[in-house]
């Protein structure tokens, strides 16, 4: 349960602050994948900033924002009961170029909250979210994120707008940003799913590779590599036998415990283990040793 002053403070200012959203593990590992990617410039009529692709960092924020049990507090605090799924990118806004974003309502592709993570070592100037009730010209709420790892999420709807002003000083803003939205699919397009399906042999010892994440999501275990954006998807009873391949990286322990559980003949259960390990192993989702 997500504290009921938070969901009366979003329902009366349609905003709310996150402080530190992120543990400190995770925001170390999510600035230290920022540091190795290359921003891009991006403009359009609605202002500029430079676009930091797809790298390891973001993909992590992008994949624990979609797990479930984190949706289910978004729509407590939200009162949003359709949110589905969540979508983002990280970007910086540079002082040399004075880059802003204009007035605008983000009310596409079935977006319901906005969320913005600030993801600047240093301290900087100007680049305040300002949300106003959509063609006034009052400023309902001037919000300044500036605690490093703090969330600010605000309601994406027909009769408010957002901007956030020009960035000025020296130093640069970084932020996660994006929204909780209405549609179902994970937003890993360059992704590749992979299916479990029967298949060969393989060997009888494993391990498991570092860094990845995993959460299920509509009865089905979602595994994703954040270094690779390369999601792996298994169904119940595969995600069962992936819980005992990770506990147990030999054949022989995994298919007693998992004897255990079903009832089928040894040489099937056998079969269907080994065909697993192999399609994760053709993956990279697990290594032989
Ligand atoms: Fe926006």
């Amino acid at each position: 349960m997500v504290p009921s002053s938070l969901r009366r403070f979003y329902q009366k200012h349609h905003y709310v602050r996150l402080p530190k959203f992120l543990n400190k593990k995770l925001l170390r590992e999510i600035l230290k994948a920022l540091k190795k990617s290359k921003p891009f410039r991006y403009q359009d009529s609605g202002g500029s900033e430079s676009m930091i692709g797809e790298n390891a960092g973001s993909n992590t924020l992008q994949f624990l924002l979609n797990d479930p049990s984190l949706l289910k507090k978004i729509k407590e605090i939200t009162g949003c009961a359709g949110i589905r799924s969540f979508t983002g990118r990280t970007y910086r806004l540079l002082p040399s170029y004075q880059d802003s974003m204009r007035w605008h309502n983000d009310l596409v592709y079935g977006r319901r909250v906005a969320l913005t993570l600030n993801l600047s070592p240093k301290p900087y100037q100007g680049g305040i979210l300002q949300i106003r009730r959509r063609g006034s010209k009052n400023i309902l709420h001037e919000i300044k994120n500036t605690g490093l790892g703090d969330v600010v999420l605000f309601r994406v709807a027909s009769f408010l707008q957002h901007r956030v002003t020009a960035i000025g000083g020296k130093n640069p803003k970084t932020a996660f940003t994006g929204w909780f939205c209405a549609c179902a699919d994970l937003p890993f397009e360059r992704s590749k799913k992979i299916v479990v399906r029967p298949n060969k042999k393989n060997g009888a010892r494993w391990k498991i590779p570092q860094g990845l994440l995993e959460y299920s999501k509509d009865k089905k275990r979602i595994i994703f590599d954040p270094k690779r954006s390369l999601l792996c998807e298994l169904d119940p009873v595969a995600g069962k036998m992936w819980d005992h391949l990770k506990k147990r990286p030999h054949l022989k322990l995994a298919l007693r415990e998992l004897q255990k559980e079903y009832r089928v003949a040894p040489d099937v259960l056998e079969k269907d283990v080994l065909s697993l390990a192999h399609h994760l192993n053709a993956h990279g989702f697990l290594k032989n040793v």
